[in-house]
């Protein structure tokens, strides 16, 4: 193959392909900086999200990747405000056995906010479809690629909404049963996160859970391995 720069007009792209340009520079910062600065938010700060925004949040969800195309995410707005006081009190309640069953970390663990279900302006429960186990492709050994693709559409909109500057929590804390009889929803469905979101007054520098001494995030070295479980990478020294 000649290593001749081409001259000419460039081809144009075969049919239902487009170029495989990168990004821009400003563009390529910008997705970058929506990874490093998307934060779980637990403060909220009122405010409502504009109903265009909302829309373009949920459409970047549902353009998340999913297992042989399945799309098994469902998004129930919570609108009804009894509904989100009865939403908090299963929260509530599944926080005080989680701190029971933490046993030494009880304390350090009731002194989190681990949720904003009553301060954000949107809550939005994120539910799998029943009849998941019609979808073998990509699933027949590992089922649980349904939930792993639902987890991309909320990292989706997680992402677009710090890029809109608007905060968001996942809330996991709950019995997905008495979840989905509260939401009326079918045998073979199943909830999977409480997200709490809108205007937040700033995003926390860093994960709040290390801000509060829970956790800290692993060097990235850490994580690689070479060829072998548990063999270190011998060339790369990333920064985490
Ligand atoms: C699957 C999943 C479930 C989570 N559930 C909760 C939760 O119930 N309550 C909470 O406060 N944070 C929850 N989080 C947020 C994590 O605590 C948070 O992502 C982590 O501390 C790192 O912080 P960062 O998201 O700001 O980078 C959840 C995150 C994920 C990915």
């Amino acid at each position: 193959m000649s290593s001749e720069p081409q001259s000419g007009p460039t081809p144009a792209p075969a049919p239902g392909t487009i170029p495989a340009q990168p990004f821009t520079e400003a563009q390529r910062e910008a997705v970058y900086r929506a990874i490093h600065e998307r934060r779980d938010m637990r403060h909220f700060s009122g405010g409502e999200v504009a109903p265009e925004v909302l829309l373009r949040l949920l459409r970047a969800a549902h353009h998340a990747p999913s297992v042989g195309f399945m799309q098994p995410w469902r998004f129930i707005r919570v609108r009804d405000a009894q509904l989100r006081q009865d939403i908090h009190a299963l929260v509530e309640h599944e926080r005080l056995c989680t701190a029971r069953a933490l046993g030494e970390r009880e304390e350090d663990f009731m002194k989190l906010k681990v949720q904003g279900v009553l301060d954000a302006a949107e809550v939005l429960v994120v539910a799998m479809p029943p009849g998941r186990e019609a979808h073998v492709f990509g699933r027949r050994t590992l089922p649980e690629m349904d939930v792993a693709s639902a987890a991309c559409a909320i990292q989706n909109l997680w992402l677009a909404a710090r890029a809109e500057g608007l905060g968001l929590g996942w809330v996991s804390i709950f019995d997905p049963e008495a979840l989905a009889a509260l939401l009326h929803m079918p045998v073979g469905s199943r909830p999977l996160a409480v997200l709490c979101l809108g205007p937040v007054s700033a995003f926390y520098a860093e994960p709040m859970l290390q801000q509060e001494k829970w956790a800290s995030r692993a060097p990235l070295q850490d994580m690689l391995y070479d060829d072998f479980w548990g063999q270190a990478g011998a060339g790369a020294q990333p920064q985490a």
